[in-house]
């Protein structure tokens, strides 16, 4: 039995799919009770259970040989990462796969960086096998603006190329981390194979529309107003821009052959997750 937090979500909707089409027995954790009906249509086992719930953690791991974690950026997130580790640890789990985000270490100097590095050594720490899932920007974050495309603007708050990751590679990544041989105490750092800037999208989604889609630039303060106007805590926010800040630097364009090693395929690119997505950005 596989149980997966954070199901719902991004990276989490996938795998449950991912690791159903293996054959894997899973168990998909929600906070919200409303979507468990959906989760068991797929075929899984699905629960309750909030990230602050120790017990219900805890509950939702017992008979369980493996767990999928994976938290919203949110201020929290450590604390809740360390609520499930310590959960699944009591309750037997043997190995887990984390995803935090693509060069996290000890030693890093971003926020994010820290944070994410804080859940990958609680989890090294647990007694559990572990596989750390590091994925960079994902291309799914273009359906957030979805709207603004829609209306002829693309918005691009990182001002330089990133190596976009699909995160139904995250997905797959992660599926195989649990399912394969060979996997406990490695760390994947998961990036798409090619690095585009907000131009290069741009003249993908006008090429995929038949319309002009023109690029704005989108300021710091900008992004961060918008974040917290959108829910997010300011200090998470900062966090975003801070990592954002990196982009005009180049370094976020960097290519990992990961998705390649892991799974025997080459990584999805963007143009086709636009091109899956034109209605979205075409209406
Ligand atoms: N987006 C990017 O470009 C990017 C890039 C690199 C790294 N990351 C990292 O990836 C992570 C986000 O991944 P994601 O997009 O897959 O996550 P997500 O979709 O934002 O969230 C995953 C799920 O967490 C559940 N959740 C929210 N609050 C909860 C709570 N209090 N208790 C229990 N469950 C709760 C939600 O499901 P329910 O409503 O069903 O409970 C949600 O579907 C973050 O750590 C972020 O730093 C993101």
């Amino acid at each position: 039995m596989i149980v997966v937090f954070g199901a719902t979500g991004t990276i989490g909707k996938p795998l449950v799919t991912a690791l159903l089409a293996k054959g894997a027995q899973v168990r998909a954790v929600t906070s919200n009770a409303a979507n468990i009906q959906a989760l068991q249509a797929l075929g899984c086992e699905a629960v309750v259970a909030g990230f602050d719930d120790a017990a219900a953690l805890e509950q939702a791991c017992v008979g369980a040989d493996k767990a999928f974690l994976v938290t919203p950026a949110h201020l929290d997130m450590r604390s809740w990462k360390a609520n499930v580790i310590k959960a699944a640890a009591k309750a037997g789990v043997k190995h887990m796969a984390v995803s935090t985000g693509l060069g996290a270490n000890p030693k890093a100097r971003l926020t994010f960086g820290v944070w994410h590095s804080e859940s990958q050594e609680l989890l090294k720490e647990s007694g559990m096998d572990w596989t750390l899932i590091q994925p960079t920007y994902f291309i799914q974050n273009l359906l957030w603006q979805a709207d603004s495309i829609a209306n002829g603007v693309y918005l691009d708050d990182l001002g330089g190329p990133i190596s976009w990751v699909d995160a139904r590679d995250i997905a797959d990544v992660a599926a195989e981390a649990l399912t394969g041989t060979g996997h406990a105490g490695k760390a994947y750092g998961l990036t798409g194979s090619e690095a585009l800037s907000g131009a290069d999208i741009a003249a993908l989604l006008s090429k995929a529309t038949g319309r002009e889609i023109t690029v704005q630039a989108v300021s710091a303060t900008d992004s961060r107003a918008a974040m917290v106007t959108g829910g997010m805590d300011g200090e998470t926010a900062d966090a975003m821009v801070e990592l954002s800040g990196l982009a005009p630097k180049g370094y976020l364009a960097g290519i990992e052959n990961t998705v390649q090693q892991v799974l025997g395929r080459p990584a999805r690119n963007f143009g086709n997750f636009i091109a899956e997505n034109t209605a979205a950005f075409a209406r």
